[in-house]
This record gives structure tokens, C-alpha cells and sequence, in this order.
């Protein structure tokens, strides 16, 4: 059962949760697991009608921005298209509940069955969304495989936030950069940083969520293929400058979170260098400083970068702000703890050119990514009413 584990995602993402479990989720969990998944007290059948008179389908339609069914039965996907509110559950959606998200799973049969698609197609014409099923390994003994695999939580998490997301981006173009780049020595060796991406993926997947259209252009990463978005896979600086230029006139926003090298060797050996002891001089020359070019050639776009520093750093990312031309720029601290490669968390201060700083103290980088993009639309929104005074 991955809905106590849901439940726990959907806390650490910094969401406020209550559970509601029908009888057939209490044969398959029990009520302790999913109060303490959820951190509170679990809504049931058995406690539907307060002493004090208060109807809890009601209370709980009202409260909730979003109502999650994981996992989601043929026959709850079948009782809620008739408009049944025989149960707290169909009838929470129908007291009213503001957005409904399904995540089905069931046997391949029950799900492709006519019956269960015309519910599901009832479902979505009345604003209901869906995540999933997926093919996998099935639940019931015996059963194989097929396409009826409940999503995983992680992915459910992600459907729910791109609901819970307000649409402020919608009809912009936000272009992203992440990752690091390799500059090869040769067709083997490179030079490198140990940027994973994170970051920048974060910006590129809570822009998506807020309604853009965002374009990822990624050095090397680990991380699995965002959805949603277009993706351009680069590895040079080079490529990098290349695939970000050509897309600049067109959009709206760019975020460079990328970790671009500074160097890159003189040239690349075609084949491998055979190895030599003793001492070696690589020759390196910089690489082309791209956000510096598209702040050259900024004319509406509002402009993002990133700065790293070890030592300095206000006065270092001040001065990258002004000499890139930029919106602002978002000052890390490689050597804290809170903003380590790699990590899932990040602090970033936020340097604005009219001299404020905004810190967003530790949080995830997902929550780093939604306080840069508050700042993008604040910043289209007054570039926009800049231009209509003109
Ligand atoms: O000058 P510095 O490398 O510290 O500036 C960091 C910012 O500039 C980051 O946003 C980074 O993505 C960008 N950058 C770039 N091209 C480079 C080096 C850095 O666009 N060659």
C-alpha cells in the first residue's frame, strides 16, 4: 500500500494534509498508519456525522484545494460519474470538493472496460484530472503485468503540485538552463563540475506548473526527463551558447542556472592522448560567457543568473549583476551546508539592482525555484506596463 508513503511525500513537499479512508482502505492499511503518515486524525465512515452535529463530507469538501484518490477503484471512478454520495468519499466530491485528482489502479481489464472509460471520460468532462494508471507490475496475486499500476507517489506529488500551481506564467516562454558542461581534452577526458542540475530542473519543472512554456536547455545530468517541456541535451559551452542564443528572441524569461565551465581546453585531441608521467600543461582558454552575450542582446526578456562564490560574495554577484544585465541574480554559498551540490535543498539570496536582497533561507530547491519565478512575474508584469506607458 504506497498511500501512508504518499501521504509523507505530500507533507515534505509543505502541504497540509488529512486523510480519508474508506472500509476498503481500512482492509488494506490501517487507520494508525495513515494518521501517522498524514500527522493528524483520519476521516471515516465511522465518524462521518460529529455528536455535535457538523456533517465532515462538508467540512472536508471545504477545506481541501485539491482531493487526492490513491489509490482510485473502478468502482469509486464508477460511483462518483453517477453522482453517488452514498459514501464519505463520493460524497466529499460531491459536497462540493474544488478539484479531484484520480490515480486508478486496478486490473487492465477493469480499466479499459467501456464502462470504466465512459467514467472516466464523464469524470474529465466535469474538470476531474487523472495521473496514471501506469504498465507495471500489478497488485493482485498472480496478476503479472499490465496497465493498471497505481503511479508512484513521487509522480502523484508532482501532478499535485502542477493542480496546486497558480497559472501565472501561462502564454509566457521561460527558457532554463542546468547542469554542468564538459569541455573534452580529448574523446575520453573532460573538464568538469559536479553540478547535478537540480536546481535549474527545479526552475524548469515549477515554470511548467505555473502554465509557461518552458525549454530546458541541460549539460549532463543524472535526473529523469522532465515532462512537459522541451528538452535540448547539450555538453559544451559552446553547444550550450548555440542552442540558448537561438532561442532567446523568442522567449519571454530566461533563468541560467547552469554551471557553465569557465574554461575549455585550446584545443581537443581527436584521439586519445596516450598517458605521460611526470608533469603535463593543458592549455585553456575561456569559455564564451553566455549570459553575459544575452544580456548584450536583452531587449524585453527578463534576465536570471546564478553566482557561486567561495569568497565575496556579495560584492562578486553585485558586480556579475550589473556587467551581465541582469533582473537579478541568485547568490549561492557552495561551502554552506544548506546549499551543497547535489543536495535537495538550497539558500539562495536574491540580489535586485535597485540594492535589496531577499534571502530565502533553507528550503527545498523546489521552494527556491517558486521564489525566483515570483520575481520573474513581478518583473514581466512591471516590464509589460513599462512598455504600454511608452
Ligand atoms: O561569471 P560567473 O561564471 O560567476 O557567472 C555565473 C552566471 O553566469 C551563471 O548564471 C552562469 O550560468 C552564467 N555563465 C554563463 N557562461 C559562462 C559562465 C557562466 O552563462 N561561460
Amino acid at each position: 500500500m504506497k498511500t501512508p508513503f504518499l501521504l509523507r511525500r505530500l507533507r515534505e513537499a509543505g502541504y497540509e494534509v488529512r486523510a480519508l479512508a474508506s472500509e476498503r482502505a481500512l482492509a488494506f492499511t490501517t487507520e494508525t498508519a495513515l494518521a501517522v503518515a498524514a500527522g493528524g486524525p483520519v476521516a471515516t465512515e465511522a465518524r462521518w456525522f460529529a455528536p455535535e452535529g457538523g456533517a465532515l463530507h462538508l467540512e472536508l469538501a471545504r477545506w481541501a484545494d485539491l482531493l487526492v484518490v490513491a489509490p482510485a477503484t473502478a468502482a469509486g471512478l464508477a460511483r462518483a460519474a453517477a453522482g453517488l454520495a452514498e459514501d464519505l468519499l463520493t460524497a466529499t466530491i460531491l459536497g462540493g470538493a474544488r478539484k479531484v485528482l484520480w490515480a486508478p489502479a486496478m486490473n487492465p481489464e477493469m480499466w479499459h472496460h467501456p464502462a470504466t472509460q465512459a467514467n472516466v471520460q464523464r469524470l474529465r468532462e466535469w474538470g476531474h484530472a487523472f495521473v496514471g494508471p501506469e504498465h507495471g507490475a500489478l497488485a493482485a496475486v498472480g496478476e503479472g503485468e499490465g496497465l493498471g499500476r497505481m503511479s508512484e507517489p513521487e509522480t502523484i506529488v508532482e501532478h499535485v503540485r502542477y493542480h496546486l500551481s497558480p497559472k501565472d506564467l501561462a502564454g509566457r516562454t521561460v527558457l532554463v538552463s542546468a547542469g554542468p558542461t564538459r569541455e573534452y581534452i580529448d574523446p575520453v577526458r573532460f573538464i568538469s563540475n559536479p553540478s547535478s542540475g537540480k536546481m535549474g530542473y527545479a526552475v524548469a519543472e515549477a515554470a511548467r506548473d505555473r502554465g509557461a512554456r518552458v525549454v530546458l536547455v541541460s549539460g549532463p545530468t543524472a535526473l529523469p526527463e522532465p515532462w512537459g517541456m522541451e528538452v535540448v541535451r547539450v555538453e559544451r559551452a559552446e553547444e550550450m551558447y548555440e542552442a540558448l542564443l537561438e532561442r532567446f528572441p523568442a522567449a519571454d524569461a530566461v533563468v541560467m542556472a547552469a554551471a557553465v565551465a569557465d574554461w575549455q581546453p585550446d584545443s581537443t585531441a581527436s584521439e586519445k592522448t596516450p598517458k605521460k608521467s611526470g608533469k603535463n600543461v593543458l592549455e585553456l582558454v575561456s569559455t564564451p560567457d553566455i549570459l553575459a552575450e544575452l544580456g548584450r542582446r536583452k531587449t524585453h526578456q527578463v534576465l536570471v543568473g546564478f553566482a557561486m562564490e567561495t569568497r565575496a560574495g556579495h560584492e562578486r554577484a553585485r558586480a556579475k549583476l550589473e556587467r551581465k544585465n541582469l533582473d537579478f541574480i541568485c547568490l549561492n554559498f557552495p561551502t554552506r551546508a544548506a546549499s551543497a551540490f547535489g543536495g535537495d535543498f538550497n539558500e539562495v539570496e536574491m540580489l535586485f539592482p535597485d540594492g535589496t536582497v531577499e534571502s530565502t533561507g533553507r528550503v527545498t530547491k523546489r521552494e527556491v525555484a517558486d521564489r525566483i519565478l515570483d520575481h520573474v512575474c513581478d518583473r514581466l508584469r512591471t516590464k509589460e506596463a513599462e512598455r504600454h506607458a511608452q
